[in-house]
């Protein structure tokens, strides 16, 4: 099961995927293919050193939303993708987009969705004075960070957190459910019903 990764910065949740892909944990899962829409995007390095394979699809102004995702599009059906992964990747995928990878594409977002979707999301859990948050992974869909749920972690935002020590712990999760919820996927242990993701034996 060929498996993209798709990026913009970091890429901690990638190290994460393929090191678990080293260690034989991901299932039927293979990362044929990392794309970053940065060309600086430190993940690049990452997947290198992993020898994986990589494109950067670098977005022009003039450019509309529905060129570049048809051209993404293309180039992770020519890699015969069957799941494309979200991994810090921080662009709006369009709905023509997300319906042609209709249930293959999932996100992982830094809060207990529906709460604090967007941008800052552990900024927004500590000002809004939450005691506890975590992350999600999902399934994306044509609204931003709302589709069905696959995973959740929880995370105790304690008196003295930062955004920073906060975004750590929760990353923690990250690193754990992400590879994890990849490798249900490749063993087609995810039955999306609506809402609604069952996970079966
Ligand atoms: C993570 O916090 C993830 O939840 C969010 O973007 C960040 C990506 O971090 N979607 P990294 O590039 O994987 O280190």
């Amino acid at each position: 099961m060929n498996v993209a990764v798709l990026i913009s910065g970091r890429g901690s949740n990638l190290k994460a995927i393929l090191e678990k892909e080293k260690q034989g944990k991901l299932g039927n899962a293979v990362v044929s293919l990392v794309v970053s829409n940065k060309p600086d995007a430190k993940g690049l390095e990452i997947a290198k050193s992993y020898g994986k394979k990589i494109f950067v699809l670098p977005s022009h102004k003039s450019q509309t939303r529905e060129t570049y995702d048809n051209q993404l599009a293309e180039i992770l059906e020519k890699n015969n993708i069957d799941l494309v992964v979200l991994a810090g990747f921080m662009r709006i995928l369009s709905p023509f987009f997300v319906r042609k990878f209709s249930n293959k594409i999932i996100n992982i977002h830094p809060s207990l969705l529906p709460s604090f979707p967007g941008i800052n999301a552990q900024k927004q859990a500590l000002d809004y004075g939450a005691k506890v948050t975590g992350c999600t992974v999902h399934f994306v869909d044509e609204k931003v960070d709302h589709g069905p749920i696959i995973l959740q972690g929880i995370v105790t935002v304690e008196d003295d957190d930062t955004e920073e020590t906060l975004a750590k712990k929760i990353l923690e999760k990250e690193h754990i459910l992400l590879p994890r919820a990849i490798k249900l996927f490749s063993e087609k242990k995810l039955i999306v019903e609506g809402r609604k993701v069952r996970i079966v034996n």
